[in-house]
Parts: C-alpha cells; sequence; structure tokens
C-alpha cells in the first residue's frame, strides 16, 4: 500500500503527482472540439515541474491516446465546476484539495469575494512558485491555505480569515478517494459545521471499492503512463457514511448530476469511447447540494 497515515507528497510523487496529471489533461482538452477546460495555466505547470511523462504525454496530441481519453472527462468536469462557481454567486469560496486549480485567477467572481484554496504545502508551494514567475494575478482575492484534510484544517481556514456566518461555495474535485473512510465523514461534519444557511457544495464522490478495482484494471490514466503508482492505488475503499444522504438529512437540498448527459446535451462535447465503469461513474458520482436550514 503505498498510503500511510499522515504521508506527504510534493507535486511529482504520490498524490500530488495526482495533481499534476489531472493539470496535464486539462492542458489536453485545448485540443479537444470544442475545448472545456479554457486552463491557458495548465501547460506552463507541466513545463515546469520538468516530469518526462507528462511532457511527453501533453505535447501528443493523438486524440485517441489515453492521454486524450483523460482530458475528455477532466475536461467535463472542469466545465463542472466552473458552471458550479459561476453560479453560486456567494462571498466566499473554498478549493479542497485545490492542487493546481487556477479558478481564482480564470474565473470572473463577485466582487469582493475571497477564494480559499487548501492542500498540502508542497504542492501550494510549487503552485505559487509558477505563479509568481509568470507575473499571474488572481481575478478575486486568494488565500492559500497550506495544511492536510486528515488534520484540523477548518482550524486553519478560520485562521486564513474564513468567515463561518457568510455563504460559502465549496468545491470537492477528485478529492475523496484520497482520504481514508473516517477522515472523509470528519469532512463532511466540518464542512457542514462552517456552512451558512445559502451555503453550497459542488461534488465528486470516490468510486465503490468493486468500481475502484474495475477502474484500476481497465482505464489507462495518465498517471500510469509514469513510475508513480497507479492512481486507484492511491486510493482508499473503506466504508464511508452515504454522503447524499446524510447532507438531506442535516438539510441540504441535493441534487445528483449526470456528466455523460450535461456533456452531450449542455457542453456540446458528448464522450467518445466512453468505458462502461467511467460511464456509470460519470453519470452518479457528482452532485451539488444548497443548505437550506
Ligand atoms: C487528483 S488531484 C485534484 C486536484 C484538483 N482538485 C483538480 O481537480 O485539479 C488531488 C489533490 O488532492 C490533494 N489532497 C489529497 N489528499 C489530501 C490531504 N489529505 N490533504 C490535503 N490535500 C490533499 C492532493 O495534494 C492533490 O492536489
Amino acid at each position: 500500500m503505498p498510503r500511510a497515515a499522515g504521508d506527504t507528497w510534493d507535486i511529482v510523487t504520490s498524490v500530488g503527482f495526482t495533481a499534476l496529471a489531472v493539470c496535464a489533461a486539462r492542458a489536453l482538452d485545448a485540443a479537444l472540439d470544442p475545448p472545456l477546460a479554457n486552463d491557458d495555466f495548465a501547460a506552463g505547470f507541466v513545463a515546469a515541474a520538468g516530469e518526462p511523462n507528462l511532457a511527453a504525454a501533453v505535447a501528443n496530441t493523438d486524440l485517441s491516446s489515453a492521454a486524450a481519453f483523460n482530458a475528455q472527462w477532466v475536461g467535463v468536469r472542469t466545465r463542472f465546476f466552473d458552471g458550479f462557481f459561476a453560479r453560486a454567486r456567494v462571498g466566499q469560496a473554498v478549493i479542497l484539495a485545490a492542487g493546481l486549480d487556477c479558478r481564482a485567477y480564470r474565473l470572473a467572481w463577485p466582487p469582493d469575494c475571497t477564494v480559499f484554496e487548501v492542500d498540502q504545502p508542497r504542492v501550494l508551494e510549487f503552485k505559487q512558485q509558477v505563479l509568481d514567475q509568470r507575473g499571474a494575478q488572481p481575478s478575486t482575492r486568494r488565500v492559500a491555505i497550506a495544511t492536510d484534510l486528515r488534520d484540523d484544517w477548518a482550524a486553519a481556514l478560520i485562521e486564513g480569515g474564513f468567515d463561518p456566518g457568510q455563504p460559502t461555495a465549496w468545491a470537492l474535485e477528485g478529492l475523496l478517494p484520497y482520504l481514508p473512510g473516517a477522515a472523509q465523514d470528519a469532512l463532511f461534519e466540518k464542512l457542514h459545521e462552517l456552512s451558512a444557511v445559502g451555503s453550497h457544495v459542488a461534488v465528486e464522490l470516490g468510486p465503490d471499492p468493486g468500481e475502484a478495482k474495475e477502474f484500476a484494471d481497465s482505464i489507462p490514466t495518465i498517471s500510469q503512463l509514469s513510475a508513480q503508482p497507479p492512481v486507484a492505488q492511491l486510493w482508499y475503499d473503506d466504508a464511508r457514511i452515504d454522503t447524499k444522504d446524510w447532507l438531506t438529512k442535516q438539510g441540504w437540498d441535493v441534487v445528483g448530476v449526470d456528466l455523460v448527459d450535461k456533456a452531450a446535451n449542455e457542453y456540446g462535447r458528448p464522450f467518445q469511447g466512453l468505458p462502461p465503469v467511467f460511464d456509470r461513474l460519470l453519470r452518479s458520482k457528482f452532485f451539488g447540494a444548497t443548505r437550506t436550514r
């Protein structure tokens, strides 16, 4: 098992590498028609990291490659979370496990909005370095919170200026399978506690245990092209509470999102050659919710 309690990483190792791989997929999305991620920062991060396999993946625009398949689903996923923030229109946003997400730079935010980005210290350090070299300026106030989401991240967030009295838009994209079940359950308890009525959350759930194995066996991902452990080996597949059910009981209005339908009918880019496990994950693992009481 390549994971352990309290493990840490940088941008080219373990879970940190998955942030770079997702970023490479966003860079490749630019070659698809139409592009959905619109992330002008992505290719620069891959180049700066100097990891040869991902650099080669981004240079190869053969649209039948494994990397290009990753670009299809990451592009659609990016578009879903972008649309979530565009609709949320609240005064603070929290991107949990932000990785190399540049929404604080790419998107138009409501006036006086603060975007908090939470991730491990060395991931955020690399990100800051590359953004600084490029002279990038965020499109709103951005606060990086370097902490571990298995620890007391809520205290670090509040110390960084987060206001639990104001509605928040939370994004959990590409995070949950990297957390043990108990840490995921605790994370949702904290998120609920910190959410004023009128808060929104957009979530990508992890695969169920059987699906994780199917994913590992049948899907080539960009990270499998490199020396890193295959992504599914970085996942936890232990028991966790039913998040949608739990949030509903706490007073959130939960709405499931089918990204296969959205890609075809809303985003104008139907999936090509979608393997069965991905079809299921993209149809059933995404949801949005609003706290109503
Ligand atoms: C697959 S990447 C997704 C990054 C980003 N959300 C995106 O979609 O581009 C997973 C991210 O989760 C972060 N992560 C996973 N477990 C974490 C933890 N316990 N504490 C802080 N960050 C964590 C990693 O550092 C990495 O940036």
